[in-house]
C-alpha cells in the first residue's frame, strides 16, 4: 500500500468574505493571536506525518511564501537585541517543513486548485487541508483520516454535523452504512438548496484522496457558483471506487468567515496563559456594560 506522504493546501481563493482586508493580504495570513491561520494548518499536516507540502497560491499571496522563508535581516536584528524567544518563533516557521508552491492562474474553484497540484502528487494518495478550517483535537484531524485510509486503502473525507440552517453552505454527504464514526456514502452534494440536504454531515476541509481524482478533474465542468467543485469530482470518484466519510473528533473553527474568525481568536486567546486573565476581565466588563444598557 502506498503511504500518504504529500499534502496540498489550497490558498488561491479571493477571500471575498473578508474584503477589504483581503484586497492586499491573503485570507490565509489572518492571525489567530500571533500566528497566521495557514501555520496552524501546516503544523497539523506535519504532526500527522506528512513529509511534503504544496501550497497552491495566486495573485497577491506572496506574504505566505515570505512567512515560511528565511528572514536573515529580521533574525540578525532579534539576535542583536537579545530577543531570543522571538527569534525561536521566527526560525520555527522557516524550518517547519519542505514547502513547495504553485500558482493557480485563475480562481476557478477548489477542484481546479487541487488539479493544479497533479504533477506534484503523481500516482499516490494525498491529503488536502483547507486554509480556512483549524481543528483542535488530541489526535490531529488529518492523522485521524490517515488512520482510516490505512485501514481501507480508500479516499476519506472529514465531516462533522452542522445544524439544519447551515447545510446549504457546505458539501453534504448522503451516508448509507454507519460503522462507528465512519460512513459509507451514497452521494456527495455541494451546497444543497435549503431544506433539501440529504443529511447534516458536512465536509469540513480535510480530505485523503486517491490519484484517480485527477483523471476526473481533467474533465470536470463548473458546478455551484460557477466554480470547479471538488465535491462534484468526489461524487464521481465514489462511483468508481469507495469513498468514506469520517466524523472526526475535535473542535473545528471556521476561520473563513467573520464570526468564526472572531470566535476562534477569542478561544485561542483564552488558551494563551499570557492573555487569559486580562481577556476574561475585559469580557466580564463588556458583559456588565451590556447588562446596564
Ligand atoms: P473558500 O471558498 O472558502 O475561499 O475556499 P475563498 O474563495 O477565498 O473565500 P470567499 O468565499 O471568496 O470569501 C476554501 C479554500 O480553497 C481555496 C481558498 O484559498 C480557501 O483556502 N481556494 C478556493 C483556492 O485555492 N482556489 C480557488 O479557486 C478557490
Amino acid at each position: 500500500m502506498k503511504k500518504v506522504r504529500k499534502a496540498i493546501i489550497p490558498a488561491a481563493g479571493l477571500g471575498t468574505r473578508f474584503l477589504p482586508v483581503t484586497k492586499s493580504m491573503p485570507k490565509e495570513m489572518l492571525p489567530i493571536v500571533d500566528k497566521p491561520t495557514i501555520q496552524y494548518i501546516v503544523e497539523e499536516a506535519i504532526a500527522s506525518g506528512i513529509e511534503d507540502i504544496l501550497i497552491v497560491t495566486g495573485k497577491g499571496k506572496r506574504a505566505i511564501e515570505d512567512h515560511f522563508d528565511f528572514a536573515p535581516e529580521l533574525e540578525q536584528n532579534l539576535r542583536e537585541k537579545g530577543k531570543l524567544e522571538l527569534l525561536d518563533k521566527v526560525q520555527y516557521s522557516t524550518n517547519l517543513a519542505d514547502i513547495h508552491y504553485i500558482r493557480q492562474k485563475e480562481p476557478k474553484g477548489l477542484g481546479y486548485a487541487v488539479w493544479c497540484a497533479r504533477n506534484f502528487i503523481g500516482d499516490e494518495p494525498f491529503a488536502v487541508l483547507l486554509g480556512d478550517d483549524i481543528v483542535q483535537s488530541d489526535t490531529p484531524c488529518l492523522r485521524q483520516l490517515m488512520n482510516i485510509y490505512e485501514e481501507t486503502h480508500s479516499s476519506v473525507i472529514g465531516v462533522q454535523t452542522v445544524p439544519d440552517n447551515e447545510t446549504h453552505r457546505y458539501g453534504i454527504v448522503e451516508p448509507s452504512v454507519q460503522e462507528g464514526r465512519r460512513y459509507q456514502v451514497d452521494n456527495f452534494v455541494e451546497k444543497p438548496a435549503p431544506g433539501t440536504a440529504p443529511s447534516n454531515l458536512a465536509i469540513m476541509g480535510r480530505y485523503i484522496l486517491t490519484p484517480e481524482i485527477f483523471t476526473i478533474l481533467d474533465k470536470q465542468q463548473t458546478g455551484a457558483g460557477g466554480e470547479i467543485q471538488l465535491t462534484d469530482a468526489i461524487q464521481k470518484l465514489n462511483q468508481i471506487q469507495r469513498v468514506f466519510a469520517y466524523d472526526f473528533e475535535g473542535k473545528r473553527y471556521d476561520v473563513g468567515e467573520k464570526i468564526g474568525f472572531v470566535k476562534t481568536t477569542i478561544d485561542f486567546a483564552l488558551q494563551n496563559p499570557e492573555l487569559r486573565s486580562e481577556l476574561l476581565t475585559y469580557l466580564d466588563e463588556v458583559m456588565d456594560e451590556l447588562k446596564v444598557k
